[in-house]
């Protein structure tokens, strides 16, 4: 498979690393610097791509993946940061009949978490005496908090349970590759739900085996619908 990479930072040379690996060409990269506003994903740059892999900045992304749309080129996206816009571009993809994937976390251990995060919501829903809230812990570069995936664990948290607002609390510091914790405290015990990411590898390879199925598939998809069925 021939891969373009928009966004060479940390997640995009992670993706590029592995797809080498496994025997994946990167046909073409694109940094900010020959890239502002998208000006860079024109069809020539984008020939021979058969998929584009996204992850750059919430400022970035959108004009990013207009012009992969316009492209015609089937495009992943971890880029986090900019759901307000994301129904405007499911709209594009549909008008263009595109092929999108985007997800706030491309590891499989993240996608189980949630699952297993939202049982635990629907098991403690109606049960009065427990506080409960979210801490996701990230490094300092990141650039929006509350992460995308502490968004996504307290929408699905407040739809199995209800009574619990699930109040955010994020902490930027050092190099945490990303942790996400769930927590019910009563007064005489508590009850913690964790995903620990121990570095970048575990998103990349999620990310890579969506590139891998994105062609051939139209639509907007998420990693979680590519995962387990239902709709992006
Ligand atoms: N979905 C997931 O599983 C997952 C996992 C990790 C991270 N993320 C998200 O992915 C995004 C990137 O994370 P990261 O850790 O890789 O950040 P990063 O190391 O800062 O990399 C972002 C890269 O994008 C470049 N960039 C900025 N504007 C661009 C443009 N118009 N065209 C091309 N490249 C551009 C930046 O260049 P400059 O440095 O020159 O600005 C930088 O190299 C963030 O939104 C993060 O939250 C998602």
């Amino acid at each position: 498979m021939r891969l373009a990479v928009v966004g060479y930072g940390r997640m995009g040379r992670a993706v590029a690393e592995l797809a080498v690996a496994r025997g994946h060409v990167i046909q073409a990269t694109f940094g900010r610097a020959d890239n502002v506003n998208g000006a860079g994903l024109t069809s020539s740059a984008l020939a021979d791509v058969d998929v584009a892999v996204e992850f750059t900045r919430p400022e970035a992304v959108v004009a990013n993946l207009e012009r992969l749309l316009d492209a015609g080129i089937p495009t992943l996206t971890g880029t986090t940061g900019w759901t307000a816009e994301l129904p405007r571009i499911v709209r594009l993809v549909e008008s263009q009949r595109g092929a999108l994937l985007h997800a706030a976390n491309f590891s499989i251990g993240v996608q189980l978490f949630l699952r297993a995060a939202r049982d635990l919501a629907s098991r403690f829903a109606g049960r009065p005496g427990f506080d409960a809230f979210i801490l996701e812990q990230h490094h300092a570069a990141k650039v929006d908090a509350p992460s995308g995936t502490a968004l996504a664990l307290r929408e699905l948290l407040r739809d199995a349970d209800r009574a619990h607002h699930f109040p955010i609390t994020s902490v930027r510091a050092g190099s945490i590759p990303g942790t996400h914790t769930v927590t019910y405290d009563g007064p005489d015990d508590a009850v913690t739900l964790s995903h620990v990411a121990r570095g970048r590898r575990g998103f990349a390879a999620g990310a890579l085996d969506a590139a891998e199925w994105l062609p051939g598939h139209p639509g907007v998809h998420t990693f979680e619908s590519m995962l387990f069925g239902g709709t992006g």
